[in-house]
């Protein structure tokens, strides 16, 4: 049994996220979509808010699971039994940062393995932090995140619609 998990802020989730859910679910058994609880954050969705949306967005994907988790992702990675880490690369800006966690990953528990799948080209300029700046300002978020969430996201912003600011 290949059991994986995407760990990740999803703040709010996006077409690349759901993007890298679809493709790593089609080659492991079963996917833990997992968010994690940085309290040291400020967060513009909480945690429940994250874990629905996700919900909502795999409700059709059989082998996703979505969950939360606080601490270090190897331990979480224990309580679960998956030993497979799903992570995205965007751009040559990500792999230093990538790099890292994936050998501290390695070094910490060794029957851990961090696969990468790049981003599809149309998505690789995409981040939650390009969302939330957009939609801050009333920008056109509706080719960025799946539809049923861009009014969620606008309304943390008190705005309305597009462009229509309270
Ligand atoms: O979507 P993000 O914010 O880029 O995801 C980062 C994430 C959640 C993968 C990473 O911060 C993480 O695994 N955090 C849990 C704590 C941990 O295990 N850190 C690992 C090395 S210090």
């Amino acid at each position: 049994m290949k059991r994986a998990i995407y760990p990740g802020s999803f703040d709010p989730v996006t077409f690349g996220h759901e993007d890298m859910i679809l493709r790593s679910a089609a080659i492991v058994d079963e996917l833990y979509v997992a968010v994690l609880n940085n309290s040291s954050k400020n967060p513009l969705f909480s945690v429940d808010e994250r874990v629905s949306m996700l919900r909502e967005l795999t409700r059709d994907i059989p082998n996703v699971v979505v969950t939360s988790f606080d601490g270090l992702l190897i331990d979480y990675m224990k309580e679960i039994d998956a030993n497979i880490i799903v992570r995205g690369l965007r751009a040559v800006t990500d792999f230093e940062y990538e790099l890292q966690i994936a050998e501290i990953n390695r070094v910490e528990s060794p029957t851990v393995e961090t696969i990468f799948l790049t981003a599809s080209p149309n998505l690789s300029y995409l981040s939650s932090s390009i969302v939330r700046e957009f939609a801050l300002y009333g920008g056109d978020i509706s080719k960025l995140v799946p539809e049923q969430f861009v009014e969620r996201i606008y309304a943390k912003y008190d705005i309305k619609k597009r462009g229509a600011k309270n």
